[in-house]
């Protein structure tokens, strides 16, 4: 979290702790802050504030989404590369009996809008494919794809996580009826998101309570939570005017820079497509990447592999290997996600563990030696 977000939203803890729905003063004071709040985070999607609905996160607003939306009969289209809170949701709808399509990707990751346009179907309701991917960082041509939406009247929902607040979205610009943000990924804290849905989507709730959030979302509001995200959107808005994400893409490309130039037999995954500017998704070839985020992490340096792991198995990253990669190479790879606070002396710091921490895995690996000799 930005120190500016925590102190935006200390009073909400102690001083101002009513119930937003509450008549009383403490009340009014809160729903006061929501609504400001809400004001702000519309601000930075370029849609109106009673557009915004609040949730606990990311996954909720694209479980909302995509359960709010489809029913039996209905077709929906998505990707092989979402994150699992829009993957899992449409594989759940499956065994649900509704149809959903899976667009495949190209080499650099990138949804065909073509390949949308021959999948669709007259019973096709939704179409969700993501703005960026938590993976690559790719951005994915969401513009075209929303366009396309339009024209066939089926309703669009991006998941936008990983773009809010790293490259400015305008939800008309995309011609998007839904978009997922959350918190934890814009510098604000975890646990709060939002899903953007346009005017007269026809969308159901998901809980049933109260009728918090235009009934859309019952549940007491995280005051806290929801100022805070006001907060991270208003200091993004401000950092665009001060072309911080373009400083934030120098860094990311120093550090990419750097990698490759001292490791070898390495490269960017995604590469050539457009990216979000602080994400950078790496291969290193005969390195086992769980291998590599430990030496990294004993060293001060926290990236991941983006890999999920389960019943001890390691699998290989289901975006990667969707975008053509080697299972082994897949499994090579690192993501690297830089913040807002981060430095260039921390590039340097990065780049420079990678190297040490890259060739002495490499003097391990005996594939190494026998496949590339030219680098042993
Ligand atoms: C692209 C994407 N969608 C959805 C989510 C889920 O968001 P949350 O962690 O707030 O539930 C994430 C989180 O990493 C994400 O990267």
């Amino acid at each position: 979290m930005l120190p500016e977000v925590l102190d935006a939203m200390r009073p909400y803890f102690f001083d101002h702790f009513g119930n937003a729905s509450s008549i009383h003063h403490h009340g009014q004071e809160t729903r006061a802050a929501v609504e400001r709040a809400r004001e702000s985070v519309a601000k930075l999607l370029g849609c109106r504030p009673a557009e915004v609905v609040f949730t606990s996160g990311g996954t909720e607003a694209d479980n909302l989404a995509v359960f709010g939306m489809a029913r039996p009969g209905d077709h929906v289209i998505t990707s092989t590369v979402e994150h699992h809170a829009v993957l899992n949701s449409s594989k759940h709808l499956e065994e649900e009996g509704i149809e959903v399509t899976f667009l495949p990707v190209d080499g650099a990751g990138l949804v065909n809008p073509d390949d949308l346009r021959r999948a669709l179907r007259p019973n096709t309701k939704l179409v969700s494919i993501m703005f960026a991917n938590n993976e690559t960082g790719v951005i994915q041509p969401v513009a075209d794809i929303g366009r396309i939406c339009a024209e066939t009247e089926v309703y669009f929902h991006t998941d936008a996580v990983q773009a809010a607040a790293k490259v400015p979205i305008r939800v008309n610009g995309i011609a998007c009826d839904m978009l997922s943000i959350s918190g934890h990924k814009m510098h604000a804290p975890q646990g709060i998101g939002a899903l953007y849905v346009r005017k007269g989507t026809p969308l159901s709730a998901m809980l049933y309570g109260g009728n918090h959030e235009r009934s859309r979302r019952a549940g007491t509001e995280n005051v806290a939570g929801i100022v805070g995200l006001g907060k991270a959107a208003e200091l993004a808005m401000k950092g665009f005017e001060a072309s911080a994400d373009k400083q934030t893409a120098q860094l990311r490309d120093r550090l990419e820079q750097s990698i490759l130039e001292h490791v070898d037999s390495a490269g960017v995954n995604g590469h050539g497509a457009p990216r979000v500017p602080n994400t950078t998704n790496i291969y290193f070839d005969y390195i086992e990447g769980e291998a590599l985020v430990i030496a990294l992490d004993l060293k001060g340096l926290a990236v991941s592999t983006g890999a999920a792991c389960s019943s001890g198995a390691l699998e290989p990253s289901h975006v990667l290997t969707a975008m053509g990669l080697r299972p082994d190479r897949a499994r090579s790879s690192l993501r690297f996600s830089l913040g807002k606070q981060n430095t260039s002396e921390e590039i340097e710091f990065a780049s420079e563990l990678v190297k040490i921490a890259a060739g002495r895995l490499r003097e391990l690996s005996p594939l190494y030696h026998k496949t590339a000799p030219a680098h042993s």
